[in-house]
């Protein structure tokens, strides 16, 4: 598991007491944010959901698809004086090459994280302990032909990461990427990132004119109306994904699966992938398929 409020790297030695003079006034400790970056853009897309970027340490290495621990200083403990780090795991949505950091949050008013993060500004610290881990990678993943992405809500995130890395398309002829959410609004981080790609120059002229091609983009809503109502599993169930997306069911020859939503959703899936015949996968044993449950506050 990953050691979310282990100690702090940046220890200050001059703050420390002096043990020589045992009666003077201890010296209060002022506070150093460890592992501290800044914030350079967020924005808000309904009242659940914003997005934020933030620099990136240099020496930070990590796969696209992985997360990371990121948060805030707590609130000052009134018994000891002390702050500790509020730290979640966040799936980091930005790809491996990017020079910043892109992270999709939950808004919870009453979250003990997010009801103070969603208000982050351009210029503010936030807090990012950089080790990043996950089983979201392609590195868990068995060849295949086809590549799955199934995600609800805030589980869109390792994809938007996985959708701007090259390898996503170099390993696979087809990649399709399920999205169901509440509201037709909560679509609209991902509609706009998978748009963009096609006027993305960098990644066309990188990855191949035309990649995003490779995309069948399928978003559904289950509590207000757009143009495909009803949650992903019950539309395999029905067959009628498959229908509207022109492609043959899932088999383990071809398809290759990576999840990422809430946890009814995740063992649902998972029970259907293996009714399917894919089996999990992980970084020490590449199967054909991976699920990583999303951050909720
Ligand atoms: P529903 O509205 O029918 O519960 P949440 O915001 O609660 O994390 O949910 C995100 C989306 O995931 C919602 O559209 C929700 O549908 C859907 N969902 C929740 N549980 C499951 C499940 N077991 N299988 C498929 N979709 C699910």
């Amino acid at each position: 598991m990953i050691d979310g409020g282990g100690k702090c790297p940046c220890f200050d030695m001059t703050e420390q007491t002096p043990v020589t003079d045992t009666k003077a006034t201890p010296v209060p400790k002022v506070p150093t944010l460890p592992d501290t970056q800044t914030v350079t853009d967020v924005k808000h897309y309904t009242d659940r959901l914003f997005s934020f970027r933030c620099t990136r340490p240099a020496s930070m290495r990590f796969r696209s698809g992985e997360f990371v621990m990121i948060g805030l200083m707590g609130d000052v403990n009134p018994k000891t004086g002390k702050q500790k780090p509020l730290l979640r795991a966040y799936s980091i949505a930005s790809p491996s090459w990017d020079e910043e950091l892109e992270f999709y949050s939950i808004k919870v008013q009453d979250g003990p994280l997010t009801s103070r993060l969603q208000h982050i500004q351009p210029g503010d610290d936030i807090i990012l302990r950089p080790k990043p881990v996950g089983t979201l990678v392609h590195d868990a993943l068995l060849p295949g032909r086809r590549i799955w992405f199934f995600a609800t809500g805030t589980g869109f995130a390792p994809f938007a990461s996985l959708l701007r890395e090259p390898q996503t398309y170099e390993d696979y002829d087809e990649v399709i990427i399920t999205h169901t959410c509440r509201e037709a609004g909560e679509l609209t981080y991902g509609r706009d990132l998978i748009d963009a790609l096609k006027d993305d120059e960098l990644l066309n002229e990188v990855i191949g004119d035309g990649f995003w091609k490779k995309i069948k983009y399928y978003p559904t809503t289950t509590r207000e109306d757009s143009a495909k109502m009803g949650r992903i599993t019950d539309l395999m169930r029905s067959g009628e994904a498959f229908s509207d997306l022109g492609v043959d069911p899932i088999n383990p020859e071809s398809d290759r699966a990576m999840v990422c939503g809430n946890l009814a959703f995740n063992i649902e899936i998972k029970e259907m992938l293996e009714d399917y015949g894919l089996k999990e996968g992980a970084n020490s044993d590449p199967q054909t398929y991976v699920v990583e449950k999303a951050f909720l506050d």
